[in-house]
């Protein structure tokens, strides 16, 4: 039986949520309230009331300058989600952790299955956005031009939904099974007992 609660592995699962829900929101906020195509329309309308006018083109650079603080978390963000990756293969070597896969094939019944099949999906999905984000951020220094790392963006891009959707069912499994149970899971998770 692995010991799930060890302080490495709480300290690879912190870190791993922390830097994956800090990143989510980058993107959540690219999305809303710094879009650099409605930002720009807002920087547009207002500067012509002000009776000074910029081209489309403008407007979108202005919009994309005032979003660049923000996205700059997105990068320092992946390296603590880099650190958490290595941390997690550390802890699988000293066995403070297991191969997700290698639970799933041990699991003793079909809930525990279930369970194990989500938390494989979570790391095989946030090593794909890892890898394909990494390749698409470094291809200059890969000699790499732009076009041919395009798939690498589209796949990193895809995998958001998919995620977001695999966490929410984390989240509500571990909730329910607090609920359903006396077992005080996530204060394990926090302070090991
Ligand atoms: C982005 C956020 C999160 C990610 C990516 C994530 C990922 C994971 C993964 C992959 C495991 C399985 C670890 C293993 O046994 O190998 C796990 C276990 C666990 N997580 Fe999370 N987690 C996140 C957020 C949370 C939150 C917010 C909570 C608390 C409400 C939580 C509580 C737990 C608990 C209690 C377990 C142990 C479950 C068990 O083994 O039965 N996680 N998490
Ligand atoms: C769970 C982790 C991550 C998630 C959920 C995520 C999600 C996303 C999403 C949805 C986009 C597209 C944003 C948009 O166009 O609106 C994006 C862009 C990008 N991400 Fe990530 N990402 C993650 C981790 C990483 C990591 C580890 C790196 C490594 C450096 C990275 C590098 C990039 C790059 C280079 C872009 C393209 C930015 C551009 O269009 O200029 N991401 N990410």
């Amino acid at each position: 039986m692995q010991q799930k609660f060890t302080p490495l592995f709480r300290l690879w699962h912190w870190l791993t949520a922390f830097s994956v829900l800090g990143l989510a929101g980058t993107v959540f906020l690219r999305m809303s309230f710094l879009n650099k195509n409605i930002n720009a329309e807002i920087i547009r309308a207002k500067l012509e009331s002000f009776h000074i006018a910029l081209t489309p083109d403008q407007a979108v650079a202005v919009a994309k300058a005032i979003r660049a603080p923000m996205w700059e978390w997105h990068y320092i963000l992946a390296i603590f989600l880099g650190i958490a990756i290595a941390l997690r293969i550390v802890a699988m070597l000293r066995g403070d952790a297991q191969l997700p896969l290698l639970k799933v094939l041990r699991s003793e019944n079909m809930m525990e299955r279930f369970k194990n099949i989500i938390h494989l999906l979570i790391c095989l999905t946030i090593l794909v956005i890892a890898l394909t984000g990494a390749f698409y951020y470094f291809h200059d220094a890969l000699g790499i031009s732009k076009e041919s790392a395009h798939w690498a963006k589209e796949l990193h891009e895809s995998l958001f939904w998919p995620l977001m959707v695999l966490i929410a069912l984390h989240i509500g499994g571990v909730i329910r099974y607090e609920l359903a149970t006396r077992e005080c899971l996530v204060s394990k998770m926090i302070h090991g007992e």
